[in-house]
């Protein structure tokens, strides 16, 4: 069916809502991610190695890029989300002046947003290169990637692998979980989700639904969309962008991808003699 101006609209802001809304709490995205470590020890390892600066896409409220500035690297961070910049702010405002001095943070979408300055190592960690929904978006976000690197850099990213039976879960199932203490508001809520696959798009549409115990009229929900990406889409994708994929692995220990992979890490770097059409 041919999509109406309106229904481009409509799924637009599907999109950007489930771009944002997870982020406008960071108290609960710290508290909900505080156990992910593996990750975090991965790009600082790759960032003393290298020992940076870094370009950080996606930096949120600095999961990744706080622990990198402690170890001495210095970060520049671009995100598109005030909330978690301003919690990062606030946790760099606690650290040594030292540290603060090796954050600098920028308000921006990562596909539009020009530094005019390179980098010997591009992170988009956890996920946040899954808010590029389309081609289109893809093809911004590299070519940024490009003007940033410096000859021979490289770029590290990660993202989830698809998993069909995630995937096939039938919309109107809420799936359940136990009760548990909401770190923004200290109240006890029950959780519950339902996942929306777009096959055509090929967007997760996740909705995050909380109820305070004995307060069913305070539900809210919280959107979150997600394109997937199954694996070879990405090597293509890096290949007519002009990188060449050096490293892909399955985890954050360099261990191979392979069908029982919950993750792909790419490590690329910008083919030598490249041009854009
Ligand atoms: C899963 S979080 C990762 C944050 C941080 N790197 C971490 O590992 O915890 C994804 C981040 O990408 C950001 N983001 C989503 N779309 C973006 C865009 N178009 N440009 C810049 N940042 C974006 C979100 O605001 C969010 O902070």
């Amino acid at each position: 069916m041919p999509r109406t101006p309106q229904m481009r609209l409509g799924a637009d802001r599907e999109l950007e809502a489930g771009a944002r809304a997870h982020y406008d709490d960071p108290v609960y995205y710290t508290a909900t991610y505080r156990r992910r470590i593996d990750d975090v020890q991965f790009y600082v390892t790759q960032a003393s190695k290298h020992g940076g600066p870094v370009l950080e896409y996606g930096v949120g409220n600095g999961r990744v890029a706080l622990p990198t500035a402690r170890h001495g690297v210095s970060v520049t961070g671009v995100d598109l989300s005030r909330p978690m910049l301003d919690d990062l702010r606030a946790r760099l405002a606690d650290e040594p002046p030292a540290v603060q001095k090796r954050v600098v943070l920028r308000e921006g979408d990562m596909r539009k947003v020009r530094l005019k300055k390179r980098f010997p190592l591009v992170f988009c960690p956890f996920n946040a290169a899954l808010h590029m929904y389309t081609r289109e978006d893809v093809e911004a976000l590299l070519a940024r990637v490009r003007e940033h690197l410096t000859p021979g850099g490289e770029l590290i990213l990660d993202l989830s692998v698809p998993v069909m039976q995630d995937l096939l879960r039938e919309p109107t199932r809420a799936y359940k979980a136990p009760r548990f203490r909401h770190a923004t508001t200290g109240e006890l809520v029950s959780y519950q989700e339902h996942f929306d696959y777009d096959r055509v798009r090929q967007v997760l549409f996740v909705s995050m639904e909380f109820t305070p115990v004995g307060h069913p009229e305070r539900a809210w929900m919280t959107p979150l969309a997600h394109r997937q990406f199954f694996p070879q889409e990405w090597e293509a994708l890096f290949h007519y962008n002009g990188f060449e994929v050096h490293k892909l692995s399955g985890d954050f220990y360099g261990g191979p991808l392979d069908r029982t992979s919950d993750v792909m890490v790419w490590h690329a770097r910008v083919r030598r003699g490249w041009r854009p059409k």
